[in-house]
């Protein structure tokens, strides 16, 4: 398949079963053009329905979206109230296609401390789109992987209060299903455009072998091209968990 038209040939046999993306570049897209940030976060927008698009034409089965950091809260105040509206007519706008497209809504990360407005656009969405399996969609939206595995942390930590649960019963498999990403499969694939060569907080603990493909593309310039240069370049490479090259070959 080669639907972008570029040169190589994805293989849908190995396609990455979950990608998660950090959006990176649209305040400095803005500035390249003299415009004010908040309409780089719009251009931005344009960039997920193509990649949600893409995506889930290609047959993928979860794609995580990084959208709004825990840190975040801290720029400016209309920058911040701009990015939860322009949040909330998204999904109002997006809740037919999620629901022609099969596409379920999923969110990660501390969003009851989002505007009431935006949660309440979330929930609808979220219920709207429960039973659908075409592709997962999470947005992590005021979230931080350390805040997440804090709250993880915390919740095990009750429950063995309780008695529920052993301490010495809390496995890798017990500690991700207290995570917010509980029922997702870790990342195979993480794309950061902008240039940056950093985490930023994002899925510390599921992000342990995702392979990285970084990419100078500004985040509203980013598109089908690029997403397929990257599944291209994974599936080139030599995922060893650990293992030896003969291992792996002869598994
Ligand atoms: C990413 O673009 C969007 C969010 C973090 C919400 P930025 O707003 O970080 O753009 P730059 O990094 O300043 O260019
Ligand atoms: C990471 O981008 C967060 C999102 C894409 C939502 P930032 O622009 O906030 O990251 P830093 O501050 O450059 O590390
Ligand atoms: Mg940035």
């Amino acid at each position: 398949m080669n639907p972008a038209g570029s040169k190589g040939k994805i293989d849908l046999e190995r396609l990455p079963s979950h990608i998660a993306i950090i959006m990176d570049g649209n305040g400095r897209w803005a500035r390249q053009k003299m415009r004010p940030r908040i309409y780089g976060h719009h251009a931005g927008v344009k960039t997920v329905d193509r990649v949600v698009t893409y995506c889930r034409k290609l047959g993928i089965k979860a794609l995580t979206l990084y959208s709004f950091s825990s840190e975040n809260w801290s720029r400016p105040p209309d920058e911040v109230s701009a990015l939860m509206g322009i949040l909330h007519e998204y999904l109002i706008r997006e809740l037919n296609r999620m629901v022609a497209e099969d596409i379920r809504f999923n969110t990660i990360g501390s969003i009851e401390l989002l505007p009431d407005f935006a949660r309440n656009a979330i929930s609808d969405v979220k219920k709207k789109t429960e039973g659908n399996t075409g592709m997962t969609l999470t947005l992590a939206l005021s979230y931080g992987g350390r805040d997440e595995i804090l709250r993880a942390t915390q919740k095990l930590a009750q429950a063995a209060c309780r008695g529920e649960i052993d301490p010495s019963a809390i496995d890798e498999s017990v500690f991700a299903k207290a995570l917010d990403t509980s029922g997702l499969p870790d990342p195979d694939l993480l794309i950061r455009t902008s240039g940056e060569l950093r985490i930023s907080n994002f899925l510390l603990w599921q992000l342990a072998y995702a392979e990285m493909s970084f990419t100078e593309r500004l985040w509203p310039d980013f598109g089908e091209a690029d997403i397929e240069e990257a599944i291209l370049s994974y599936q080139n490479r030599e995922r060893r968990f650990g293992k030896t090259t003969d291992q792996i070959r002869t598994e």
